[in-house]
């Protein structure tokens, strides 16, 4: 692995952000995504401190750069990433499309309602943008839980209804309820594939909009590691990465023959380019059918700047044949399944 510099950060500046569409819902959101995960976050949470006064500065910076879209959920941070993203954007929510998550063992026909009403709390707000559900459904009946959803929409309480990481038949059951489905949240990266071979078509087909979220791997394809030992143990913790590192559950053998090599790749080709590494993964996500966004972390405004650059670059079809070439080693060894967290028996998906 090398290490690959952030690239001047204004190459494409002046660009205009490029919106699509979320399905059918009408409801037009930003390539690039914020992600705000971090947002509300302490020390001893996930991602670490994070400075109101940081997210402040990155909200408003991604409004002004034209990124409409800002992605939540209830369980981040315990609800402090959807007050620290309303209270950032209380001046201008008009101007932002918020998405927020309920998680499946909430999703009772009067949890999806109380649930809701706390996070339009927490983010200081009278109507969620996209409300998703974070995972598929275990404990609780599906076709309760959509209308559920439903009548929420009915009363203008949430825009439209998304779901996250649901593969084909688990989004083809959501839309039997009746419910139109705006979007599916996905783990989309060069090492995180597997949606390729079900849930991305299954989105194209019933044109549900693709939220590919992890682009980055957590940082590890910025190429700013240079090995893994020098990555944070506790993103090293999915199925990419073998089973016996700190934190991991998913007990698997991982990837990390395929995916050394691999990183090597990439740098070459982001070389080559002259592009930074990072921009290569990203427009890698945003150049694939079906995607509507690319929904990245950013802990500062210089990432929030290389990440709507790297959104902005184009890749010929020769380059992304390259570099889907250089990660089908990966995408064969991790298989179809999407969680990349838990083992195959174990996984929350099925
Ligand atoms: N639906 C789901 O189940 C699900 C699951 C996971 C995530 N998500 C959503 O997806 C969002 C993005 O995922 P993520 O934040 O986990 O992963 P990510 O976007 O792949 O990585 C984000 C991290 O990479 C580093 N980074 C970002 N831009 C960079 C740049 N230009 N140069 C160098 N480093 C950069 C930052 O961390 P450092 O500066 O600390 O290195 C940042 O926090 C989340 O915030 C969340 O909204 C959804």
């Amino acid at each position: 692995m090398v290490g690959a510099p952030a690239g001047p950060v204004d190459k494409r500046k002046g660009h205009k952000m490029e919106m699509r569409c979320c399905g059918q819902s009408g409801i037009g959101i930003s390539l690039y995504g914020i992600g705000a995960w971090s947002f509300g976050g302490g020390e001893d949470d996930y991602w670490g401190a994070q400075e109101q006064s940081e997210v402040e500065r990155i909200v408003h910076a991604a409004l002004d750069l034209g990124v409409n879209y800002f992605d939540t959920a209830e369980l981040y941070n315990d609800g402090r990433s959807e007050e620290s993203l309303g209270k950032a954007l209380r001046a201008r929510r008009d101007e932002a499309v918020i998405g927020t998550k309920i998680l499946p063992q909430n999703c009772s026909r009067e949890g999806v309602r109380e649930h809701c009403e706390a996070s339009l709390r927490r983010l200081g707000t009278d109507c969620v943008d996209i409300y998703m559900v974070h995972w598929p459904l275990h404990d609780h009946p599906t076709p309760a839980a959509f209308e559920a959803l439903m009548q929420l929409q009915e009363e203008g309480k949430i825009r439209a209804i998304g779901v996250s990481n649901f593969d084909g038949a688990r989004l083809r059951e959501a839309l039997d309820t009746g419910a139109e489905i705006a979007v599916n949240q996905l783990h989309y990266s060069l090492f995180s594939r597997a949606i390729e071979y079900d849930a991305l078509p299954a989105c194209v087909e019933a044109n549900v909009g693709v939220v590919g979220y992890m682009p980055l791997l957590q940082g590890i394809l910025t190429g700013k590691y240079r090995t893994l030992e020098e990555v944070p143990w506790y993103r090293l913790r999915t199925r990419h990465f073998s089973g016996d590192r700190k934190g991991a559950r998913h007990g698997g053998p991982g990837a990390e023959e395929e995916i050394v090599p691999a990183l090597e790749g990439i740098h070459a080709v982001a070389e080559e380019l002259g592009e930074p590494m990072s921009d290569v993964a990203l427009a890698w996500v945003a150049g694939q059918p079906g995607v509507a966004c690319v929904l990245a972390g950013a802990r500062d405004v210089a990432q929030l700047e290389a990440n709507v650059r790297g959104c902005g670059l184009k890749l010929s079809a020769e380059v992304i044949g390259r570099l889907n070439a250089l990660t089908d080693p990966v995408k064969h060894r991790l298989g179809t399944d999407l969680d990349y967290w838990e083992s195959p028996g174990n996984s929350r998906v099925r």
